[in-house]
């Protein structure tokens, strides 16, 4: 999508973090945007923030992880601006530690935020894209997570499902006018090592002492990274400059390409153990 003025976007995670980053680089370049949280204290705050620089920007509050709240936030985005352009399925929690500290309510948690609410983003806001015939672009956030698997977190599962959600429905909405970028951040300064403070009742932490202890010391590795990481506004700005260009994927460095390539050699070597081989079919 070249040229972004007047455009009208939809920011999920609005309210802070790379959000906001997006929201305000998006702003900056003419676009309205409507930023959806679920934090109404700091949709409150970003509001104010954006309006004092006379950005044309609104708030809806909405839990992702329920369908019927995106639904509603895309009406009040109708109701305030006419249509849409520009779709950001940006918010997501960490979270969900690795073996040893699972538990349902945070598999289910993370999935219905990170994955279930994207799909869902996609799935209400197409059609309404669609419908102008002017075309635009959906940016899905993934992570570096979701191309590179340590541990066997929800976060993870959930972020490989988000790059491969993201990937297809490029080749999909291509015809259909619609760009589709993933954006894959490294470690980035916001407060996602505190995404607990949203975390909705119904996903009770039902986590034992053992538990909550192997979480801990994951998240505490994690918020050294994140709380040294990079400006969120400098990723507002590669997502509007991805958005122009329409690159398929959007990363914020090159911290992670080499284990990345690690992992194209293991998968490659995999395909050496049988490339010689003939097997039966039919
Ligand atoms: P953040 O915690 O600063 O911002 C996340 C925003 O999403 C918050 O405003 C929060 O209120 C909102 N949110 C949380 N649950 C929600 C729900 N159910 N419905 C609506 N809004 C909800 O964290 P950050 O880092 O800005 O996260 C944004 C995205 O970036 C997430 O998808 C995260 O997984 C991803 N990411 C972040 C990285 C980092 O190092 N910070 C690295 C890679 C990916």
């Amino acid at each position: 999508m070249k040229d972004l003025a007047g455009k009208t976007a939809f920011v999920t995670g609005g309210a802070s973090g790379i959000g906001l980053g997006i929201a305000t680089s998006l702003a900056q370049a003419g676009v309205k945007v409507m930023l959806c949280d679920i934090e109404q204290a700091a949709l409150n705050e970003a509001l104010a923030g954006l309006r004092a620089t006379n950005a044309d920007v609104s708030a809806v509050r909405a839990d992702v992880s329920l369908k019927h709240e995106l639904q509603k936030a895309a009406e009040a985005t109708i109701d305030a601006y006419g249509e849409v352009h520009i779709v950001v399925n940006n918010a997501g929690v960490g979270g969900g530690g690795g073996y040893g500290a699972w538990t349902d309510a945070s598999w289910e948690w993370t999935i219905d935020v990170n994955l279930m609410g994207v799909i869902w983003g996609v799935e209400i806001f197409g059609p309404l894209i669609e419908r102008h015939g002017q075309g635009g672009h959906i940016v899905n956030t993934a992570s570096i997570a979701g191309l590179l698997s340590a541990s066997g977190n929800a976060y993870n599962v959930t972020k490989y499902g988000v790059v491969a959600l993201s990937e297809g429905l490029r080749v999909e909405l291509a015809p259909r006018g619609i760009g589709v970028s993933v954006l894959c951040p490294g470690f980035i300064k916001t407060r996602i090592t505190d995404s607990a403070r949203n975390r909705p009742d119904r996903f009770p932490d039902e986590r034992g002492a053992s538990q909550q202890g192997a979480e801990a010391a994951w998240l505490e590795n994690v918020r050294a990274r994140v709380d040294a990481g990079i400006d969120p506004r400098y990723v507002g700005e590669l997502v509007r400059e991805g958005i122009e260009g329409d690159w398929p994927y959007i990363f914020t460095d090159a911290e992670f390409e080499p284990l990345i390539e690690m992992r194209f050699a293991a998968i490659k070597q995999g395909f050496a153990k049988i490339r010689d081989r003939q097997p039966p079919r039919g």
